[in-house]
C-alpha cells in the first residue's frame, strides 16, 4: 500500500481522510467530494519539470517504458497513488498535441502564434476522457473491482467501455435515450459494454448510477464518473502536456468547456500542486465555457456571485437554484450534447479551480458553437460541438477585452470531430440524418458479436433487472 497518498474530504471544516485503497466517491462524514492528496515530502522530490523529458527516449521498453509511452503516466511522479506499476491499466493514452493555430487565430482576431489548440480528440477513444479513465481503472484494478459503471453523455461511456475490455472487467454504461452522439454510442457497443438507454437525461442517469454503485455496495459496482477522484488525477496530465509543449512555461489562459466540471477541477488541482511544489512560475487564468442551454456554472459563478470562499461556498444559493430548476421542470438542452448537464457534480471543485486560476465563466449559444466547430475544422483538424465552445468563449472574451489578442491562449479541444457526424452533416447540408435514423425500421442485428443497447425505464428495479444484478439483492 502506498501510504504517502490518501483520500481527503475537500470541506475544510471536515478534512476527513481515507486510505487510498478504499472505494468512495464522497466523504462518509459530511458527503463532500474527495481529493487525492500526497505527502510530497515523503516522496522523491522533483527539481524541475524538465525531468520528464527523458521519457521521450525511454518509451516503449519494459514495464516502465510502457508507462513512459503514455502521455499520462510519463508524469507519474505527479500522481503517485498506485501501489506498483503492474496496477496501471494503459493503452498509450494522452499522446496528444498542442497545435499553433495561426489561421484560426487570424479568423478570431488573435495575433498569429498566440492561439494554441490542445487536441484531446487524438486519444485512443477520441476524447480527453482516456486521461482520467487510465487512472481510475488503475485504482479499480488495485482494489480488485470486477464491474465498472458510468452515466454518460457519450464520451465517458466510450472510454469506459474501451478500458473495461482491456482490463477484463464488465463495463456498464447508462445513457439517456436519444441523448448521445452516434460515434460515441457505436463505440460503447463495439467495445462490448452493456449499454442501458434510460428514458431520461444525463442528470437522471447519474442519479440512478449513484444509487446503484454507492447506496448498494452489495452489487459490487465501481463508479467511473468524475466524482471518482482518481479520474481527475489522470486529467491533470492535460496541463502537464501543455506546459511541456511550451518549454515548461504557462500560457496566459486555458479555456475549457464545462459540463460535469471534472476537467476544469483537475486543471485547478494540477496548478495548485505545481505551485505548492515550486515547479512553476506562473498559474494561467482559467475560462470555463458553458452552453447557454446548460449554464449552471455561469449562473452560479457569474450571476449569483458564488465563490470558493476557502471551501465555505454558499450552498444555499446553489440549493435555491436547483430547487427553482426542479420547480420549473428545467432540463438542460444544447446541440453540444456532451455538456448537456444541469447539475454538475464537481461544482465545488470547479469553484476551487476558478479561485486558484483567477478564472472567469461564460456561456455561448448553440449557433456560435456550431459556427466555431465549423471554423476549427476549416482551419485545422476539427472537434466535436462541445469542444468548440472554447473558441466561441474566446471570441466573447476577446470582444469584452478580458483576453487580449497578444495573450497566449490554450483551448482544450476535448473530443474528436467524428464523434458527432450528424451535427456536421446537418450543418453543411441541412439534412437531419438523426431524424431519418430515428424513423428507420428496426431489424434484428445478425452479426455474431452484435451487442444491442437495452432500453429501460428510469426505474430502479427495472435497471437492476436489466443489469442482471437482482440475485445480489
Ligand atoms: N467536452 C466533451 C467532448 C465532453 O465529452 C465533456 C464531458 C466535456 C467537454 C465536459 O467535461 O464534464 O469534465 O466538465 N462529457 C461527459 C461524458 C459528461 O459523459 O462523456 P467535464
Amino acid at each position: 500500500m502506498n501510504d504517502a497518498a490518501r483520500q481527503q474530504c475537500i470541506n475544510p471544516d471536515c478534512n476527513e481522510t481515507y486510505a487510498i485503497d478504499e472505494v468512495r466517491v464522497a466523504c462518509g462524514k459530511c458527503g463532500s467530494l474527495l481529493d487525492i492528496r500526497y505527502d510530497w515530502d515523503r516522496l522523491p522530490s522533483l527539481k524541475s519539470l524538465s525531468y520528464f523529458e527523458h521519457r521521450w527516449s525511454t518509451k516503449g521498453r519494459g514495464t516502465a517504458g510502457r508507462l513512459d509511452f503514455s502521455g499520462v503516466w510519463r508524469f507519474r511522479e505527479m500522481m503517485p497513488f498506485y501501489r506498483t506499476e503492474d496496477d496501471i491499466v494503459t493503452i498509450g493514452e494522452g499522446r496528444t498535441m498542442l497545435q499553433q493555430a495561426d489561421l484560426l487565430a487570424r479568423q478570431v482576431g488573435m495575433r498569429a502564434g498566440n492561439l494554441l489548440l490542445q487536441y484531446e480528440g487524438l486519444n485512443p477513444s477520441g476524447s480527453f476522457k482516456d486521461n482520467g479513465m487510465t487512472a481510475a481503472f488503475s485504482h479499480a484494478r488495485m482494489v480488485g473491482a470486477k464491474r465498472v459503471a458510468c452515466a454518460s453523455t457519450g464520451n465517458t461511456s466510450a472510454s469506459l467501455a474501451m478500458f473495461a475490455s482491456l482490463a477484463e472487467m464488465q463495463g456498464l454504461v447508462f445513457i439517456g435515450t436519444g441523448k448521445i452522439a452516434l460515434g460515441k454510442l457505436s463505440q460503447a457497443l463495439d467495445y462490448g459494454a452493456l449499454t442501458l438507454q434510460i428514458r431520461g437525461d444525463f442528470d437522471a442517469c447519474l442519479r440512478r448510477i449513484r444509487q446503484i454503485a454507492v447506496e448498494m455496495p452489495q452489487l459490487g459496482i465501481y463508479l467511473m464518473n468524475s466524482v471518482n477522484p482518481f479520474r481527475l488525477e489522470g486529467q491533470k496530465s492535460i496541463m502537464y502536456r501543455i506546459l511541456e509543449a511550451l518549454d515548461w512555461n504557462s500560457p496566459d489562459w486555458v479555456i475549457v468547456p464545462g459540463g460535469n466540471l471534472g476537467n476544469c477541477s483537475a486543471f485547478g488541482k494540477a496548478f495548485m500542486e505545481l505551485r505548492d511544489l515550486g515547479l512553476i512560475k506562473k498559474i494561467p487564468r482559467l475560462a470555463v465555457i458553458n452552453a447557454s442551454g446548460a449554464n449552471t456554472l455561469n449562473e452560479v459563478y457569474s450571476r449569483r456571485g458564488v465563490r470558493w470562499n476557502d471551501g465555505r461556498w454558499d450552498q444555499a444559493a446553489v440549493g435555491g437554484l436547483y430547487a427553482a430548476m426542479d420547480e420549473a421542470n428545467h432540463h438542460a438542452h444544447t446541440v453540444a450534447s456532451a455538456i448537456e448537464i444541469s447539475r454538475p457534480v464537481n461544482l465545488p471543485k470547479a469553484l476551487r479551480a476558478l479561485h486558484v486560476m483567477n478564472g472567469v465563466v461564460r456561456e455561448v449559444d448553440d449557433e456560435d458553437i456550431l459556427e466555431c466547430r465549423s471554423l476549427v475544422a476549416r482551419y485545422g483538424f476539427g472537434c466535436e460541438p462541445a469542444s468548440a465552445a472554447t473558441i466561441a468563449g474566446l471570441r466573447k472574451l476577446l470582444a469584452e477585452q478580458v483576453i487580449s489578442p497578444t495573450d497566449t491562449v490554450a483551448c482544450i479541444l476535448t473530443g474528436h470531430e467524428l464523434k458527432d457526424p450528424n451535427v456536421t452533416v446537418k450543418y453543411h447540408t441541412g439534412v437531419d440524418t438523426k431524424a431519418i435514423e430515428d424513423q428507420a425500421p428496426r431489424v434484428e442485428p445478425t452479426g455474431r458479436l452484435a451487442n444491442r443497447p437495452v432500453q429501460v425505464e428510469d426505474d430502479l428495479k427495472a435497471i437492476i433487472a436489466a443489469i442482471g444484478a437482482d440475485a445480489a439483492l
